[in-house]
């Protein structure tokens, strides 16, 4: 990933970046904790990335997808005959990682046995492949990086405590998304701008209602979860107005705890668009909510809800090739004018 790719300005993400820019050349261990999704694999690169190792390589291992069987001959080589089936030679990701970054991701799944042996190389700077008694130099930086609690883990003796140390020298926390919703306007606009490109559309336009949506989800999924939505929201979409699938998006909503006023905007919207947006008269959203058409309209003021920032749509798509399981709902259809309200 481009390191321009890395997107927030909220203080809590900028937290994140100063560290960044502090620790990159540095050349230490650094630890990167965070909830699954939230960035910390795109983090270590921007390290490496910032760093004078910069022209050699960032090797990534997946410590928790490898065999714990396999992981210490995928780390460190291993000599032709090593075991049954080492039928040639092969080197180790340290040593791919030589003069660069070696990524371990999902430090905290590193098989107990391991962990003293990814110790003694980290001191020593030097490794042994298997089947070998002949030590190599090696100049690796390792970054680490879990979504566990490493420190729990130490203290349930599922961890060692030197190595968490050794690992540990510079600590950076990744904030999950639903800490930093500040961030999430740019990083919805970076994506839907990034698929659209991909997917050879133009989509200008986001309607205020569906990014308010977006900001106030909690996003367990964190940034992969939001990159996600938006992919298949471009995918839906035809015009230049982002078209979210409404179905999908109502059971993401139903999913978090709701203030009272999400709720009340919620239900408003919900109503309003079973009327198509019809306030007043017998079957209008007004009556139907137990309202006076004056006093829901002031509610609709007062929560932000108006059909524009449900992007309504003078001329796209056609109201045939809107389909309603998809979320985009027609609505009255003024002479002359194919309107739908899309969400
Ligand atoms: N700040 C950011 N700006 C733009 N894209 C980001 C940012 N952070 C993460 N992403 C994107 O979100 C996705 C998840 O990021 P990443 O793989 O680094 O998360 P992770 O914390 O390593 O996840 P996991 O715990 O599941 O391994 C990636 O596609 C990445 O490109
Ligand atoms: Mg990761």
């Amino acid at each position: 990933m481009a390191t321009s790719d890395l997107i927030g300005s909220s203080p809590n993400f900028r937290t994140v970046l100063d560290a960044i820019e502090m620790v990159a050349s540095a050349d230490c261990s650094v630890l990167v904790q965070g909830e699954t999704g939230s960035g910390k694999e795109v983090i270590a690169q921007r390290i490496h990335n910032a760093s004078p190792r910069r022209h050699n390589r960032f090797v990534a291992v997946n410590c928790a997808a490898i065999p714990g069987a396999l992981l210490e001959s995928e780390l460190f080589g291993h000599e032709r005959g090593a075991f049954t089936g080492a039928v040639a030679q092969t080197v180790g990701r340290f040593q791919s990682a030589d003069r660069g970054t070696l990524f371990l991701d999902e430090i905290g799944d590193l098989p107990v046995e391991l962990q003293p042996k990814l110790l003694r190389v980290l001191q020593e700077q030097q490794i042994e492949r298997l089947g070998s008694g002949r030590a190599i130099p090696i100049d690796v930086r390792v970054i680490a990086a879990t979504n566990q609690d490493l420190w729990q883990m130490v203290q349930e003796k599922k961890f060692r405590a030197d190595l968490y140390y050794r690992l540990n020298v510079f600590p950076i926390r990744v904030p999950p998304l639903r800490e930093r919703k500040e961030d999430i306007p740019l990083l919805v606009e970076h994506f839907v701008e990034k698929f659209a490109q991909r997917q050879g559309k133009s989509i200008d336009h986001i309607p205020d209602e569906v990014m308010e949506l977006l900001k106030s989800h909690e996003w367990p999924g964190n940034i992969r979860e939001l990159q996600n939505f938006i992919e298949r929201a471009v995918i839906v979409t035809t015009g230049r107005v982002l078209r979210p699938l409404i179905d999908e998006f109502r059971a993401a909503r139903a999913a978090r705890v709701l203030t009272l006023a999400d709720a009340e905007r919620a239900h408003i919207t919900e109503t309003l668009r079973e009327t198509n947006w019809v306030v007043g008269g017998q079957n209008g959203a007004a009556s139907r909510l137990g309202l006076p058409r004056t006093s829901l309209l002031s509610r609709m003021r007062r929560l932000g809800i108006s059909r524009e920032s449900f992007g309504v749509r003078t001329s796209l798509p056609e109201p045939e090739n809107c389909r309603m399981s998809d979320g985009c709902l027609p609505v009255s259809h003024a002479p002359g004018l194919a309107r739908a309200v899309s969400f």
